[in-house]
């Protein structure tokens, strides 16, 4: 079936469902009554779905927020950034040494946290440039650190880091492996438990389809523990609306410690039963099948991709333009056409853009995403060749 309509290929916020947007007008009810804490132990259980966690039953009073895998999921009021900046305050004292390798914007702002609460250590690779796992490893060997910090999917540049390997470096080194998730989870493989993951972060709005100003965190026992231990030490980050101890106590009874935000939690959870439906691996599917018909596609019209080849992200890829177009490519796209895709961050600005394969989109929107792309360039006078877009994405 052909997408008719406008095309909203970004790598986040993504368009949110019917369901999604008509739980979210729900009329509001009491913080701690019980038909809030029904959606609390639901939206515990979709998030465990996306997290790929084992699983929970979403049934208030049955300690929905944590599984056999002994991980916990909490709910933050707060976008991604809010959820990362509580693990990297809570989990750290300021003495402790943290390495964060990066290779974009995102990755550089979990350094900067690190920066903040703990004693940073930041190996700064190129935009786009995967890390060298060699000096990673040299690095970790050294024996000084308590924790790896990266941001899995890297959305600036479009890259994904290898977490399987810096996982088992991890484990290695006796290192807390904590990852920015907030591309990842739901989008593209994530594996807390086999990677031995003290932390976790999502957001919402990516590849959840959820609405903006809501996170998770899933936390492993061992974060727990050493977060309670922390705070009876007496040297911990000062903290209080962040804090994660009062969100440890309220959790078995599918609370938050301060207002939750109601009405985004109903919307959430409506958004991971669509996730819960399609299935997370499926998911995972049609994120990749769409972002490998674009890098074939504008590989074989012959354009340029920025991020290393092997480890490109499946839920966005930035592609950088053609010698004479910039930004303006993409507002011509937008007026004209239609269709939404996101320019490049920092100095990476009018150089590229990048098109997210995220959350509910069809393969179909995508498909006519691409041929408008394909028309614009040409309006704009660059040359391309005559190629079946369909065809790269059947
Ligand atoms: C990988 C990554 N980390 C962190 C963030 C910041 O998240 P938020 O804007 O939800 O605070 C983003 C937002 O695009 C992101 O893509």
């Amino acid at each position: 079936m052909a997408h008719d309509g406008d095309c909203f290929l970004v790598p986040g916020p993504v368009r949110m469902n019917q369901a999604c947007l008509e739980a979210m007008a729900t009329p509001v009810m009491t913080a701690r009554g019980s038909e809030f804490r029904d959606v609390m132990a639901g939206l515990n259980s979709g998030l465990r779905v996306a997290f790929n966690l084992s699983p929970s039953e979403g049934v208030r009073g049955t300690e929905s927020w944590t599984g056999e895998d002994g991980y916990k999921v909490i709910v933050v009021s707060g976008s991604g950034t809010a959820a990362m900046e509580m693990i990297m305050a809570n989990r750290f004292r300021p003495g402790d040494r943290v390495l964060v390798p990066t290779n974009g914007k995102f990755g550089e702002r979990v350094a900067h946290m690190a920066d903040r609460f703990c004693t940073l250590k930041h190996i700064q690779y190129e935009w786009g440039r995967s890390f060298d796992l060699y000096e990673i490893e040299e690095e970790l060997a050294k024996g000084c650190y308590e924790g790896l910090a990266i941001c899995h999917n890297e959305t600036s540049t479009a890259i994904t880091q290898d977490a399987a390997a810096l996982a088992e470096m991890c484990e290695r080194h006796n290192v807390a492996f904590i990852l920015d998730g907030i591309t990842s989870v739901g989008g593209l493989p994530v594996h807390p438990e086999a990677w031995k993951a003290e932390a976790v972060v999502m957001g919402a709005q990516k590849c959840t389809a959820g609405p903006s100003g809501i996170a998770a965190i899933a936390v492993s026992e061992r974060f727990v523990e050493r977060t309670k231990a922390i705070r009876v030490q007496g040297d911990s980050n000062p903290v209080y609306y962040l804090d994660m101890i009062p969100a440890f106590k309220k959790g078995d009874d599918d609370q938050t410690p301060w207002t939750p935000a109601i009405n985004l939690a109903m919307g959430w959870s409506a958004a991971l039963d669509a996730l819960r439906e399609e299935g997370v691996e499926a998911r995972w599917a049609r994120c990749a099948k769409m972002a490998d018909g674009v890098r074939r596609l504008f590989t074989d019209a012959g354009f340029q991709l920025l991020a290393d080849a092997g480890q490109r992200s499946d839920t966005v890829t930035a592609i950088l333009y053609p010698e004479g177009i910039d930004d303006a490519w993409r507002t011509r796209l937008k007026e004209h056409y239609g269709t939404q895709v996101i320019g490049g961050q920092d100095d990476l600005k009018g150089k590229m853009f990048r098109v997210g394969s995220m959350g509910e989109t069809p393969i179909e929107e995508m498909v006519e995403g691409c041929r408008r792309m394909f028309a614009c360039f040409a309006e704009m006078g660059v040359d391309l060749p005559d190629l079946n877009v369909e065809e790269y994405f059947a």
